[in-house]
């Protein structure tokens, strides 16, 4: 039997690495290769990745940039899979050196097209258990791209807010952007979230609902496509909504390359960091949601339909439901959260909540907003009904084993400033980030929510950290919570996106054991390289096989002066030409 106490994979926790470092850093006795970097082939007609040959053909058939969400989906032979990884967004300070010739900026920004998006890669192995290599022209490799015409689903599809001089109908959106993390459903699809997707368009941002996803109108944006791509110019007429085609879940079917990816309206549109869906109890599904942006929400949908044995049925779950936002509540008096993040009395940051409806079978139910506005303008409509503006809500992920839902709440310098301190988001200028403890109340689709902070993170001498109660002297310093997982054993595993800038160490996975005596015990299992970020965490304990992504490493460099040169250390140098970091997936594994 498998205790609670019970590790499947253990380990030494590694010492945090101070952030000059350039090395992927993994515990004693374990090593790490990687399984596919930026620019690999992915098929046998694309060239071999060289720095200096990039071309937006060769990069559509090759591997993309920026590798953030991960699944690792073995089939049932153990032998043979399939990888799938999110592009979320393109470094092109490290992809080229610098130019001004418009010609060549041209050509570089369909690169980026191609570089973006994600990445489905057949994956095998000698015996079950063992690492994985990637398969050139494997059955179901694919790559998604600013090209890969996508479906809109649910009851804004067709709606006047979404149509384009492209696209009159309203139903067919080229390509997917800013694709940050997502989930992997019971029926083998993966989600993946539209996050950053306003910082590509020229946007008039000049109507409210504008206005809530982009602050400030602006004329241009870093890859430039806006300049000769009318659909990135929303000040051209035929496009003004084009920006309101991005924002969404979107849904791909990895077993079928020729299928057709689905944008689901249903889910809201906000910057979306993924969403992880579990079944509850009755048998429809609940997907979990946050919007990664300062004070914004924490979102949950529930399908209208049951899941069944029909995967194709499945596949329609997320075009029909209602969406719902949270509202937490404190049980402490608020003169005890005073922002510093010291416990109040009851020794807890903990409160009841609701899930407040901004959609019923179908419906409007926010005053004043059509169904269409709703799931369009989703911001505005949780603004309507007070929500409670969280600390940068970023992967939510309920726990497969005991359905309690944690949220990593990565941080928020403008609270107390542009936000009130609450006791679900305690801590003024929270720089650190916090995850939250949520029990459904009544069952996985209902209304009402007890929850509790556990980790309040930090370095452990910081006295506003918090590790649920376990020895501070005995944690790993961890900062800014971004994506989340489990193992089988119902482990919490975390990875993080901003320790250098706020603690001093690369950012790295950990390891957090939710229940007994162990419950708050972080440690740090792994660490990024240089200025890298650590996404995607996928954990088979009882393989022994551990898969992060490793996202824009050396990020602060250029070509010519590189910060870092993972993974291949100058190996692919050849004489003064330009060197780079790829960012890569990697398998970590007993040496
Ligand atoms: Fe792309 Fe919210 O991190
Ligand atoms: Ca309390
Ligand atoms: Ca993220
Ligand atoms: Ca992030």
């Amino acid at each position: 039997t498998w205790g609670w106490g019970h590790h499947s994979l253990p380990f030494q926790p590694i010492a945090p690495v101070p952030a000059s470092v350039d090395a992927l850093t993994v515990p004693k006795g374990w090593t790490w290769s990687p399984i596919i970097r930026w620019g690999d082939p992915l098929f046998s007609d694309a060239p071999t990745f060289s720095l200096d040959a990039q071309s937006p053909a060769a990069q559509a058939r090759q591997f993309g940039y920026n590798s953030d969400y991960l699944d690792i989906l073995a089939d049932r032979s153990g032998k043979t899979g399939v990888l799938v990884n999110n592009h979320e967004y393109v470094n092109p300070n490290i992809m080229f050196p610098p130019s001004t010739d418009a010609a060549e900026l041209r050509r570089r920004g369909e690169v980026y097209k191609a570089a973006q998006g994600m990445s489905v890669v057949e994956i095998t192995r000698r015996r079950r258990g063992a690492p994985w290599r990637y398969v050139v022209d494997g059955r179901r490799n694919r790559r998604i791209t600013l090209e890969t015409v996508f479906e809109l689903t649910g009851p804004a599809a067709g709606s006047d807010l979404v149509k384009t001089a492209a696209d009159p109908e309203g139903r067919w959106v080229k390509g997917t952007l800013g694709n940050c993390a997502g989930g992997t459903t019971p029926w083998g699809t993966i989600l993946s979230g539209e996050e950053n997707f306003n910082g590509y368009f020229a946007w008039a941002a000049d109507t409210a609902g504008q206005k809530r996803y982009q602050a400030s109108s602006s004329r241009t944006t870093s890859t430039g496509w806006e300049q000769y791509d009318p659909r990135f110019n929303s000040f051209d007429a035929g496009y003004v909504n084009e920006p309101n085609r991005f924002g969404y879940i979107v849904e791909i079917d990895p077993e079928d390359p020729t299928s057709t990816p689905k944008k689901h309206t249903a889910m809201g549109r906000f910057k979306h960091e993924g969403a992880n869906v579990i079944v509850a109890e009755d048998r429809r599904v609940v997907a979990y949601m946050g919007d990664d942006e300062r004070n914004d929400y924490l979102y949950k949908f529930v399908s209208k339909n049951r899941i069944s044995s029909s995967r194709k049925k499945n596949m329609t779950l997320l075009s029909e439901g209602d969406l719902f936002v949270a509202r937490f509540r404190g049980d402490s008096p608020a003169a005890q959260i005073d922002g510093s993040g010291t416990l109040p009395a009851d020794g807890a940051f903990d409160g009841t909540g609701e899930w407040v409806p901004l959609t019923r079978n179908g419906k409007s139910v926010v005053p004043g907003m059509t169904i269409e506005e709703v799931l369009v303008f989703t911001r505005l409509a949780a603004d309507k009904v007070g929500a409670t503006k969280m600390d940068r809500p970023e992967d939510v992920q309920p726990s497969p084993r005991t359905g309690k839902v944690y949220v990593a709440l990565t941080n928020n310098t403008d609270r107390g400033k542009t936000s009130m301190v609450d006791e679900a988001n305690p801590r003024t200028g929270n720089r650190y980030g916090h995850v939250i403890e949520l029990t459904e109340r009544r069952g996985q689709a209902g209304t009402s929510f007890g929850w509790s902070i556990l980790l309040q993170c930090g370095n452990p001498s910081d006295p506003s950290t918090y590790f649920a109660g376990y020895p501070k002297d005995k944690v790993s310093p961890i900062s800014c919570p971004d994506n989340l997982a489990f193992d089988e054993d119902g482990t919490l595993w975390i990875s993080t996106d901003g320790a250098p800038s706020t603690i001093g160490f690369n950012d790295g996975l950990f390891r957090v054991p939710l229940e007994g005596r162990e419950r708050g015990h972080v440690q740090q299992f792994l660490a990024v390289p240089r200025e890298a970020e650590t996404c995607g965490p996928v954990i088979h304990a009882r393989e022994k096989l551990v898969f992060v992504a490793v996202q824009h490493p050396g990020e602060n460099g250029t070509v010519l002066a590189p910060t870092s040169l993972f993974p291949d250390y100058g190996s692919t140098r050849r004489g003064d030409v330009p060197n780079a970091p790829r960012p890569s997936v990697v398998q970590v594994y007993p040496a």
